[in-house]
């Protein structure tokens, strides 16, 4: 049996909507940018090189665990010593994970690139709708799991950004514009990552009674807080990251050299 617009039960209405707004502007916008963001990361992480500038290290390589590292990005040794192509390859599919598996990320692919549907209001081409029950949009149901991930990915990324305030000989005290684009993207990774659902549910879930536990309501309403604009934080990281990593080309490449405040 026909389900979503063309089931028995909906109205039959023969135009596709009834909107007159520019209800389209969304889901273009969105399918442009991600891909050009899935166009440009799948470059960067396959290129394998330009990812490391003293002390800036890319957040697509980090942290960096195969053999083929350049000297001085592998903060956490490499257990992978066997690997000899692009370090981002072992990494990239905890962030991307987690992305990909996102409630908010799922409204916007699921609107712009499947048009299921494309806006609120608006058919949508497909006659049967199946949820995400199938492979492989039933995979969607894991990302709890990549949210401890991205925790531990949040981290290393954060020990990156206090390496930042070293200059190219190791000596602390330095922040260049490096540092503060680092400083920028650390901050809007963890807006973006403690927003989660999951991590909602993760601290102030299963719980009858919030009265009983005071500290773990305070943590929900400040995870609730940023909940509410998970949406802004997860396109604001996603150009903040792209800019890190781009920034750190630039560097490594030597088109361009780090400004220095002190
Ligand atoms: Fe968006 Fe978990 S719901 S990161």
């Amino acid at each position: 049996m026909s389900t979503g617009v063309r089931s028995p039960s909906r109205a039959r209405i023969e135009q596709k909507t009834l909107r007159q707004d520019r209800w389209w502007i969304y889901p273009t916008a969105t399918f442009v940018v991600f891909t050009a963001f899935v166009v440009y990361a799948t470059w960067r992480a396959f290129v394998g090189e330009f990812y490391y500038s003293t002390p800036y290290l890319s957040p697509f390589y980090s942290p960096c665990l195969a053999g083929s590292c350049v000297e001085g990005s592998a903060d956490f040794g490499t257990p992978f010593e066997f690997w000899r192509l692009s370090p981002a390859l072992i990494i990239l599919i905890f962030p991307l994970g987690f992305r990909m598996s996102c409630y908010y990320y799922r409204k916007a692919y699921y609107r712009s690139f499947w048009l299921s549907p494309p806006a609120c209001g608006v058919a949508e081409p497909h006659g049967k709708y199946t949820g995400e029950r199938r492979f492989p949009l039933i995979l969607n149901n894991i990302h709890r799991y990549f949210f401890y991930a991205a925790v531990l990915v949040a981290l290393v990324l954060s020990f990156d950004t206090v390496l930042a305030f070293r200059d190219e000989d190791g000596e602390w005290g330095h922040m260049g514009l490096g540092t503060l684009i680092f400083l920028v993207n650390i901050v809007l990774i963890w807006a973006y990552t403690l927003g989660c659902h999951s991590c909602r549910h993760v601290v102030g879930g299963r719980l009858r009674h919030f009265s009983k536990h005071p500290m773990r309501y305070r943590a929900w309403t400040l995870v609730s807080r940023l909940n509410t604009d998970h949406a802004r934080y997860a396109w604001l990281s996603l150009f903040s990251v792209a800019i890190a990593d781009f920034y750190v080309y630039l560097l490594a490449t030597g088109t361009i050299s780090d400004p220095r405040f002190f």
